[in-house]
């Protein structure tokens, strides 16, 4: 039998959480020892070769892939989190989701300007939650060198989104 590839540890669930989304649900991929490691691998590579200070994870995927990216990197992890559940100083900044809308924030103190920041999330859709993290780090002086997913949904458009905005964009999977 071949072997599983990443793709293989992704199962989809129908209208989940609301009627015609395809849920890709990680979660399967996140519990098995060689699936995770090789995701962590394979978000690592395109940056390997390069200057990274912090990894930002977005809520709430990307704080499991985040933490072990800054860890495999001997960086520090950064949380953007969704409204209200950072605890000190924050800056905010709303974005539009595949199903409603949100806001994202970040601790005010938590990226350096000119620190060169990894952001790390398990899927990109329409590129909104992305793009506020993006904005997020670039408002504290922050420069993105990469956003790294699991999963890209290229017909939702978030890659040209972020590409138009002069990002690199890694994706293991569609
Ligand atoms: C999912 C996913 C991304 C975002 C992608 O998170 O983990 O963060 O949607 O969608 P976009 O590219 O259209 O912005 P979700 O909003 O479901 O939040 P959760 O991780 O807190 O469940
Ligand atoms: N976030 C936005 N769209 C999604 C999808 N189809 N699967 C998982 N997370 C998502």
């Amino acid at each position: 039998m071949a072997r599983k590839t990443l793709r293989d540890y992704i199962r989809t669930i129908p209208d989940f959480p609301h009627e015609g989304i395809m849920f890709r649900d990680v979660t399967t991929l996140f519990a098995d020892p060689r699936g995770f490691r090789m995701c962590i691998d394979q978000l690592l590579h395109p940056f390997a070769d390069q200057r990274i200070d912090k990894v930002v994870g977005l809520e709430a995927r990307g704080f499991i892939l985040g933490g072990a990216v800054a860890h495999q990197l001997s960086v520090g992890f950064v949380p953007i989190r969704k409204k209200g559940k950072l605890p000190a100083a924050t800056l905010s900044q709303e974005y539009q989701l595949e199903y409603g809308s949100a806001t994202m924030e970040v601790h005010d103190d938590a990226i350096l300007e000119g620190e060169r920041i990894l952001i790390v999330d398990d899927l990109l859709a329409t590129g909104g939650t992305a793009e506020a993290g993006i904005k997020l780090v670039e408002r504290l002086g922050g420069v993105v060198t990469g956003c790294a997913f699991i999963v890209d949904l290229p017909d939702l458009g978030g890659r040209k989104r972020l590409e138009d905005m002069g990002m690199t964009v890694e994706a293991l999977c569609a």
